[in-house]
């Protein structure tokens, strides 16, 4: 069976993947909204949800560096506190709206203690079919993989959520939406960077394997992986250049050219190290000209939640658009270190669940 809306998802991936725009995640399930949320002593109710989102999505300007922001489902139905629909904000921001459409991570039976797959392909034809009705037009699922001395990632592991976040893109590329493909290595372990290097050819070779099997139209899809580092307990950590250039040789080797754009996901690096070392990437010299951009959580809304306390609209604003601009420049190989105000806590959290 051909895919209809082929043309659409290619321009939907091609906006998104724009030179000098990335994503804003900020789809945190509840209970992780909760914990940023009571790091600045604010209650996790809906009402405050929105009053946070809501400031997020009313930032004049944001528009000129995102080009996507991804939603929990409660925001995509939400209304902001002024009636207006949430999805109407970002709109009119020039922003795309996206949805997370994973159900979360299970262990894995089978697999290695730490080792997980991505729930949420049951119904999952439907739920796409709604959120594109409601104005979504890309999507995300994060699954996970871990590295340890002892044997992960497991084949299995590989196997089992390279060809879950296959069936999701296929099947979201069904409903027109843009499936952004996250197959997140954590930072946690004290392993090389070249064990990193060696894992993620593994998995993503085994994810485009399976994209492939499940005819998944790469043109209209973007990829989400994190950055080829070493684990966070590792003494001898790689420099942003070690960093800029493994993880361009890692996505040369195993992500295929029709794919228009790599949005790197933050994972617990600081502020400051997430905007680095991307536009280190793109000061160097690699073999395509396609679009290294950013699809941060944690590493664009530190500053802002700190900024805005839960009711300083205009700081917490300002912050967030500090860092957009900050990864908007370091997209082109344009960013200043330090140019930009921005925190130095470290973001980083073992065994991170979405
Ligand atoms: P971080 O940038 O905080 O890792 O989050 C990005 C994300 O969306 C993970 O799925």
């Amino acid at each position: 069976m051909i895919i209809k809306k082929q043309e659409e998802l290619r321009e939907t991936a091609n906006l998104i993947a724009a030179k000098g725009k990335g994503l804003l995640a900020v789809d945190e399930s509840t209970p992780t909204i909760g914990k940023r949320l009571a790091g600045i002593n604010i209650e996790n109710t809906e009402e405050n949800r929105r009053a946070y989102r809501g400031m997020i999505f009313t930032a004049k300007g944001l528009g000129d560096f995102i080009s996507g922001a991804i939603l929990f489902e409660e925001t995509l139905y939400q209304n902001h506190e002024d009636g207006e629909s949430m999805v109407a904000k970002i709109d009119k921001l020039g922003i795309i709206p996206g949805i997370k459409v994973d159900k979360g991570l299970r262990p894995l039976a089978g697999g290695h203690e730490v080792e997980t797959f991505c729930q949420g392909l049951e119904g999952l034809a439907e739920r796409t079919a709604e959120y594109y009705e409601r104005g979504a037009r890309f999507a995300k699922w994060r699954a996970v993989l871990q590295i340890t001395a002892d044997g992960c990632p497991t084949d299995l592991a590989i196997k089992e959520n390279a060809w879950g976040l296959a069936r999701y893109a296929r099947i979201c590329q069904e409903s027109g939406l843009v499936p952004i493909v996250e197959p997140e290595i954590l930072m946690d372990g004290d392993h090389t960077i070249e064990r990193t290097a060696e894992a993620q050819e593994r998995i993503l070779t085994e994810v485009y394997k399976a994209c492939a099997e499940n005819g998944v139209f790469l043109e209209g899809s973007l990829l989400k992986p994190s950055m080829t580092v070493s684990g966070a307990d590792n003494a001898n950590q790689a420099s942003s250049e070690e960093v800029a250039k493994m993880t361009v040789r890692t996505m040369e080797r195993s992500v295929p050219a029709a794919v228009p754009g790599i949005m790197f996901l933050s994972g617990g690096l600081t502020e400051e190290d997430a905007s680095v070392y991307l536009n280190t990437m793109n000061s160097i010299e690699r073999k395509s000209s396609r679009s290294l951009a950013f699809s941060y959580g944690r590493a664009l809304q530190q500053s802002c939640l700190q900024a805005w306390q839960g009711h300083d609209i205009e700081a917490g604003q300002k912050a967030l658009l500090a860092r957009a601009q900050a990864n908007s420049e370091a997209c082109t190989g344009d960013y200043a270190a330090g140019s930009q105000p921005s925190s130095q806590d470290s973001l980083f959290e073992a065994g991170y669940k979405y």
